[in-house]
């Protein structure tokens, strides 16, 4: 079904920040590493003529909504249907060694958020996919429920949802399966957390908002890839070139907090050693001493930003 781009178009999150860390006018080539529905790069595309960007996403319908919406850019903007955990392949496949700044957007799209059929929202009854590449083999968030043990969709719930009573959620999805119904929709899944842990009467968001937030992570292994993908940045800008990164709940955020503190030399050997072992090295100037937040004005015409938080840093070498 084709896509009609502005019913879609919602606004980027922290537009204007990003653009000033990244300062396009200073610059020629930039990444955006999580297109989406490409208002990030068409900020900075807008910004300066001079300026090229390479678009990643790994969601085929991102690639498609981006292309409509940037191709006024021309050859200014070239797309690609990838992981961003590959993009060294990706700046390699078309001759570029180094870049002037990236950025990336983590997490879900609206377009993502509120697709009626790919499962990422409970709102609309569909299967439980979730992937974000749905051109990947990957298991969906029902094979994951199907197969894995009690104590792994525990884990997941717990860690990837910070959901404290997962193991109740958890035993109740394999009580299920073992009647020979295995939860396979997102309003059966919705409805058995409520039954399971209840709607706390000063919870302000659905039960199943942290089993829903885990199972995605879990689905599309997004929380594995981030250190690395971080370096692999910061080994391709060039000197003085700016990385941004916006998260959107506390996992990711420490990720990017932790990496960033150790690529800027902060030695995380334990206190007892005699000398540093980690391989501390100062790559990087941290931009952001605290994370950048959406203003009230900005949570208020956009919801989904309220959760936002912005990191940035310099390559040094
Ligand atoms: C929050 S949206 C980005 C919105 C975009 N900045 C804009 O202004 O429209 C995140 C996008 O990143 C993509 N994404 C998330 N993880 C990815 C990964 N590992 N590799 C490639 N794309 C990814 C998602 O498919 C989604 O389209
Ligand atoms: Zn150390």
């Amino acid at each position: 079904m084709p896509i009609n781009i502005d019913e879609n178009i919602h606004k980027s999150v922290l537009l204007a920040e990003t653009v000033k860390l990244l300062k396009p006018q200073a610059a020629e080539i930039f990444v955006d590493a999580t297109l989406g529905l490409g208002g990030h790069a068409e900020a900075i595309l807008s910004d300066s003529e001079k300026t090229r960007v390479l678009g990643i996403d790994q969601d085929l319908e991102a690639i498609e909504f981006a292309k409509r919406r940037l191709e006024k850019f021309g050859d200014r903007i070239q797309i690609f249907h990838q992981n961003f955990s590959n993009i060294k392949q990706v700046l390699a496949k078309v001759g570029i060694d180094k870049i002037d700044g990236l950025i990336a957007d983590l997490g879900v799209s609206s377009l993502q958020f509120d697709s009626q059929s790919r499962g990422f929202s409970f709102r609309f009854d569909a299967p439980l996919d979730m992937r974000m590449n749905t051109d990947s083999d990957t298991e969906t968030a029902a094979d994951l429920l199907a197969t894995l043990s009690e104590f792994e969709i525990a884990r997941i719930i717990y860690e990837y949802g910070e959901e404290r009573l997962s193991r109740r959620i958890a035993s109740r999805i394999v009580w299920k399966r073992e009647q020979g119904e295995p939860i396979k929709r997102t309003k059966e899944l919705a409805a058995l957390v409520e039954k399971a842990i209840g709607s706390g009467k000063k919870d302000k968001i659905h039960p199943a908002t942290r089993t829903f937030q885990a199972l995605r992570i879990a689905v599309n292994g997004e929380l594995e890839i981030l250190e690395q993908f971080i370096r692999d940045s910061v080994e391709i800008l060039k000197k003085d070139g700016r990385l941004v990164l916006i998260t959107f709940h506390s996992l990711e955020d420490r990720i990017v907090k932790h990496t960033f503190q150790k690529l800027a030399g902060k030695c995380f050997c334990p206190p007892r050693l005699p000398k540093c072992v980690c391989g501390a090295s100062k790559e990087i100037e941290i931009l952001t001493r605290k994370p950048i937040v959406p203003t009230e004005a900005e949570i208020e015409e956009n919801p989904r930003a309220r959760s936002a938080k912005l990191r940035a840093c310099l390559k040094l070498t």
